[in-house]
């Protein structure tokens, strides 16, 4: 035909616009992280993360009432100490914050709240470091001990009920010791959500200070991955399913939308993305400075990863979503 083609009718009206969307922002998929402290009737907030606060459990347990009335039904937990030492005792003892949080969440919501926690070192180490180092050296640190500590974390979490462990810590192998520690004492039915491609990335900034969990020396490159990478994070997604990770992801996820995408071509199993501290509180600061309009910037950013291939969102920003029903248009 010699017309000139005419895209423009499929974006005339709203109603056309929406019977031809590619794809649909999946708030089911999206989980809401929180900090869980030591203490009592605690709840501060985090510089950079506004409407997300660190709570000592009492508060933990008010929050998460307040957060299923507005219809969060998924959750995933991060710890935050002051009780740090060489060989982060602290992530499996009996009183981690998480380990509370996790239990008592799950006494009192049971199935109808799903309960997702993050399994590293760095909340509980004296360095700041996702694993253990070798004779205090930062930029030695011991992943097959590191591994031996993180399953027994692990463990200790499914066993308070926990639904879903999530290692963020980038050792080698972990998923395989954590699943095999499982199997073995009779957990067979919780989740495993392994941080497959997470990258060393400036986006976490907020986040290391949320948990007070910045390496006081040197980086984390020695164990997360390198931004320059694309075909390496294959390599990880094809060691964390064969080792039994149930669902694996990516981050952080706006600058590494490539990387999601391929995971989702290339796996078979749920690929989940951590939308994470840095881009909130980017989103968050233009909004206060009033160069973007919130709601919009949000919707963009999260049906983007959703684009790209992500079943699963972790977001800071799901609690405003449902209280101002982003969600619906
Ligand atoms: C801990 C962990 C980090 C994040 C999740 N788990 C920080 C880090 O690796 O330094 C970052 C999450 C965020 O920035 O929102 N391993
Ligand atoms: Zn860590």
């Amino acid at each position: 035909m010699d017309l000139e083609p005419r895209p423009r009718r499929l974006r005339r009206t709203k109603i056309i616009r929406e019977m031809c969307a590619e794809t649909h922002l999946n708030v089911q998929g999206m989980i809401q992280p929180y900090f869980v402290c030591e203490g009592n009737s605690v709840r501060e907030s985090i510089n950079g993360l506004p409407g997300i606060n660190r709570e000592s459990v009492d508060k933990f347990m008010e929050s998460v009432a307040q957060d299923v009335k507005s219809g969060i039904n998924k959750i995933m937990l991060f710890g935050v100490t002051d009780r740090k030492d060489a060989l982060a005792a602290t992530a499996y003892d009996n009183e981690n914050p998480v380990i509370i949080a996790v239990n008592e969440a799950k006494q009192k919501y049971g199935d109808d709240l799903f309960v997702a926690a993050d399994v590293c070192l760095c909340a509980y180490t004296e360095s700041g470091h996702c694993g253990v180092s070798v004779n205090g050296d930062a930029d030695n640190i011991d992943n097959d001990r590191s591994v031996e500590i993180l399953s027994q974390m692990g463990l200790r979490l499914a066993s308070v009920g926990c639904d879903c462990l999530g290692p963020s810590d980038m050792m080698d192998h972990r998923v395989a010791a954590i699943r095999r520690r499982l199997e073995s004492s009779g957990y067979t039915n919780t989740i495993i959500m392994a941080y497959t491609a997470k990258y060393a990335s400036s986006y976490y900034g907020p986040f290391r200070e949320a948990a007070k969990s910045a390496p006081d020396k040197g980086d984390r490159k020695g164990y997360q991955m390198d931004f320059r990478n694309r075909t390496e994070a294959l390599r990880e997604l094809d060691l964390d399913e064969s080792e039994g990770a149930d669902i694996v992801m990516v981050k952080p996820a706006l600058a590494y939308l490539d990387i999601i995408s391929d995971l989702r071509q290339n796996s078979t199993v749920p690929v989940a993305a951590y939308n994470v501290s840095g881009e909130y509180a980017s989103v968050k600061l233009q909004a206060e400075a009033g160069l973007i309009e919130e709601k919009q910037m949000v919707i963009e950013n999260l049906t983007a990863i959703n684009r790209a291939g992500a079943d699963i969102i972790l977001t800071y920003h799901l609690r405003d979503i449902l209280k101002n029903g982003w969600q619906n248009g």
